[in-house]
């Protein structure tokens, strides 16, 4: 039987957003790029030694491409300038104009870390001031999409999170050092951002480009939190249904041995992308109300 031809190319099916993403939109309509470990129904490509004119040429019905690969810890960017550049800047500027130049519409995901944290609360027309190299990165490639593309969304995505139990992210690391018996967090006071859930961007990316959405939107969850907030949040959640022994041991980030300081205040607000696709994101509140329920129902 013919198969649909897939129309979206998912570009480095990354484990926080890209691998969720496909599950969503699944193999019939998604071609899902990998390097290192395969993926079930995707395609093999290296975005530093692979054509991508090539990978089109096989695939001809992709209209949208989600841009998610790159060197994305901003001590690794900063540990290796050249490396982080060639894989950042070079090759997506190249994919950049390989796809433009095919007729797709190209979604790129940047960062929270194009703005230097002085202020917080960002809008799109705010000026960026990376301080970090990640984020100078970052913005060369928002550059180069505003000056040589029409058909283009950039989203900025503040830190994402899950829900899963394990997951190794934010707020599910913190469950797992309190369930396995932690008694002390330390945790930064003055680092502030707009954490956002993954099922969130996965619905934002499709409404994206879905309604062909053009232009440079914030994607992160309404409000600004500090971390040290987040994790109070989640334990009062948790203490809701069961004692929770845990310090917080409030610090600094600057006190973390980092190689490049962090910005501070990175907060964003949604309002441009939210009135843009019609959706509303669940707030840490909500999420961790559900954690800390399915937590307690599995210690029943
Ligand atoms: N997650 C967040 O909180 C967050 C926040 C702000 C912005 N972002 C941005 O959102 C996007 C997705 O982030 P993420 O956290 O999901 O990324 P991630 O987990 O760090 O994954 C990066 C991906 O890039 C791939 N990759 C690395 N080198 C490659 C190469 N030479 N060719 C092709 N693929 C290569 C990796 O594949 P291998 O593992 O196989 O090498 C991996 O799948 C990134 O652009 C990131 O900068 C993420």
């Amino acid at each position: 039987m013919l198969q649909p031809a897939r129309d979206m190319l998912i570009l480095g099916t990354s484990p926080n957003v890209g691998a969720p993403l496909y599950e969503r939109v699944g193999p019939r309509r998604a071609l899902a790029t990998w390097r290192r470990a395969p993926i079930a129904g995707g395609v093999r490509f290296d975005a530093l030694t692979d054509d991508l004119a090539l990978l089109l040429d096989m695939h001809s019905g992709i209209r949208s491409a989600v841009i998610l690969y790159g060197e994305t810890h901003p001590d690794r960017c900063f540990a290796d300038p050249a490396g982080s550049e060639k894989l950042n800047v070079d090759s997506i500027r190249r994919a950049i104009d390989i796809l433009r130049a095919r007729g797709v519409f190209i979604v790129f995901l940047s960062s929270q870390f194009v703005f230097d944290g002085e202020v917080g609360n960002y809008v799109e027309t705010d000026p960026a001031n990376p301080i970090l190299l990640y984020g100078a990165q970052k913005i060369r490639v928002e550059r180069h999409l505003q000056e040589s593309c029409e058909r283009y969304a950039i989203l900025r995505l503040s830190k994402s999170y899950a829900e899963t139990p394990g997951d190794g992210t934010m707020l599910c690391a913190w469950v797992d050092e309190i369930m396995g018996g932690v008694r002390r967090i330390r945790c930064a006071t003055d680092q502030i951002f707009s954490p956002i859930l993954v099922s969130d961007i996965v619905a934002a990316i499709l409404a994206v480009i879905e309604g062909e959405c053009r232009g440079l939107y914030h994607l992160c969850a309404p409000g600004a939190y500090r971390r040290i907030e987040m994790l109070e949040i989640l334990i009062a959640a948790l203490s809701r249904h069961f004692p929770v022994a845990v310090d917080i041991e409030p610090c600094s980030i600057r006190d973390f041995d980092l190689p490049e300081p962090r910005p501070l205040d990175v907060s964003m607000q949604p309002a441009k992308l939210l009135a843009a696709i019609g959706l509303r994101f669940d707030s840490i509140e909500e999420a961790c109300r559900r954690i800390a329920g399915r937590i307690a129902a599995a210690r029943v």
